[in-house]
């Protein structure tokens, strides 16, 4: 199976904040890989170091056979990343214009798309969040927290990425949309073919949509391997440093 991502021995931080030790990842073609950990581990950093936006001291990030590190963001998304930060930088950052309609905010997101293909893509958003058709009359700044996430996620679909990378996606949403959640991210990597980094609270959940997982503790993986392995009793283990 092709890599889409490799992450080597990657040394990253803020300045001379220093968050992530040597850290070993790999996403491969049609993957959905599952990043866990406690609060503070790192692993919204690892996304930010991928994305290009923490400082990377040391170590390489490669994109379909591309050496990516340290190239600012917007260039990284083109190259084939999209990324959905954690909330609510979300706000900041993910190019929702609360005063467009759902559907406005779509055609935003389709610069540089050849125009015969913009409905297309629209079309695939809407088939993998039927919700964003039904609200794609509404601005945004009415969306309630689920229905922007799913507006956000849709967003980087329309560039067709090679690597979706989702940071705690469900976090706030009401746990009858936290299932319809996971069907969605699965049926990304289904119908689509994206390849997804996922970073996740709810382990339990993601590791059965999860291919393989890493455990981020205080900067360094202390797990990674295939995600049905990791029970709660191992996590638990993992996540108090025993
Ligand atoms: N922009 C930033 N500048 C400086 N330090 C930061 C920045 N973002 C995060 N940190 C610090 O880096 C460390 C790792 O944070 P990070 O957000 O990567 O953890 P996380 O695993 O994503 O946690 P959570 O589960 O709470 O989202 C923390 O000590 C945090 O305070
Ligand atoms: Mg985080």
């Amino acid at each position: 199976m092709a890599e889409v991502l490799r992450v080597e021995k990657l040394e990253a931080g803020y300045g001379k904040f220093h968050v992530l030790f040597g850290i070993d990842l790999v996403v491969k073609s049609g993957e959905i890989v599952v990043l866990l950990g406690p609060n503070g581990a790192g692993k919204s950093t690892l996304l930010n170091s991928i994305a290009g936006m923490a400082d990377v001291y040391s170590g390489r990030v490669v994109l379909l056979g591309r050496d990516i590190t340290g190239r600012p963001p917007h260039e990284v998304m083109k190259m084939g990343v999209a990324y959905v930060m954690q909330s609510p930088n979300n706000f900041g950052t993910a190019n929702i214009f609360g005063e467009l309609t759902v559907y406005e905010n779509l055609i935003a997101a389709s610069a540089g798309i050849p125009g015969k293909e913009v409905e297309g893509r629209i079309e695939e958003v809407f088939n993998i969040f039927p919700k964003l058709k039904e609200l794609r009359n509404r601005k945004a700044k009415f969306l309630s927290g689920g229905e922007r996430q799913m507006l956000a996620i849709g967003l980087g679909l329309m560039k067709k990425p090679k690597l979706l990378m989702l940071d705690e996606p469900t976090s706030g949403l009401a746990p009858k949309l936290v299932s319809d959640f996971f069907s969605a991210i699965r049926d990304i990597r289904d119908k689509l073919g994206i390849s997804i980094l996922l970073v996740e609270q709810n382990a339990r959940k993601a590791l059965e949509i999860g291919d393989r997982a890493y455990v981020l503790v205080t900067g360094r993986v202390k797990f990674s391997g295939n995600a049905k392995l990791l029970d709660e009793g191992k996590l638990a283990e993992l996540f108090l440093g025993r």
